[in-house]
């Protein structure tokens, strides 16, 4: 599947700010819980609904709910949890997994440390959310878990990749769907990305 590159000027401005090296930890957060729920916002647009019938305070019309059950937002620990509150501000009814995945420093590599996943996930849409895709490690790995259990759809939601992830997660996972605010210049040789943000986990929880 294509990347969709959510190229908006509220998603923009936003990104711009957590680029910054001047921006602080709280501005930064804010920054990534607005620009998350704008992000889910793109994702979410296929997602089916079902007809529903409302009373306004004139008639009776016709209406829609998403359809259940709930999509399922599945973070990859830590810095995923940035995106978290902001795709369930625009996904309230969403159920909610945990990946923790830790890059290795020096290899570069994944190392998992924790998985809760939500129940019925073959019956859910999903949408797995951190906000860098550098080497793409990260991300493959865990939609190797989640797909093991075959839901219905994932989309990978991030903020910046880098041209290796994206090239990475469409050879690996061509049915993934991606969303992000930007795709960056290759990998330095820290594998992180150029100009990127940085390290966003340290940046969203001031370690
Ligand atoms: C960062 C980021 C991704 C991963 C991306 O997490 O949040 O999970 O690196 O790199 P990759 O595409 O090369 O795998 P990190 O491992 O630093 O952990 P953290 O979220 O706990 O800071
Ligand atoms: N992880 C980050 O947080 N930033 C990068 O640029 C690469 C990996």
């Amino acid at each position: 599947m294509e990347p969709i590159v959510v190229n908006h000027p509220l998603v923009q401005t936003r990104l711009t700010v957590m680029r910054d090296e001047t921006t602080d930890t709280e501005a930064f957060r804010r920054a990534m819980y607005d620009v998350s729920s704008f992000l889910a916002y793109e994702a979410t647009r296929s997602l089916p609904v079902a007809s529903c019938r409302v009373r306004t305070p004139l008639e009776e019309t016709d209406g829609v709910v998403l359809s259940a059950p709930s999509p399922a937002v599945v973070s990859i620990l830590r810095a995923g949890n940035g995106l978290l509150e902001g795709m369930l501000a625009a996904i309230p009814s969403a159920s909610v997994g945990f990946l923790g995945m830790a890059r290795n420093e020096e290899t570069h590599q994944p190392e998992a440390y924790y998985a809760k996943l939500p129940d019925r996930m073959s019956e859910r849409h999903v949408f797995l959310v951190d906000p860098m895709l550098a080497t793409g490690g990260s991300a493959c790995d865990a939609l190797q878990h989640l797909l093991a259990l075959e839901p219905l759809s994932v989309t990978f939601v991030c903020l910046v990749a880098a041209p290796e992830g994206v090239a990475r997660l469409a050879k690996a996972y061509p049915n993934v769907g991606l969303v992000t605010a930007a795709i960056d210049r290759p990998l330095n040789e820290n594998a992180y990305i150029v100009p990127g943000l940085g390290d966003a986990g340290d940046r969203l929880y001031g370690t």
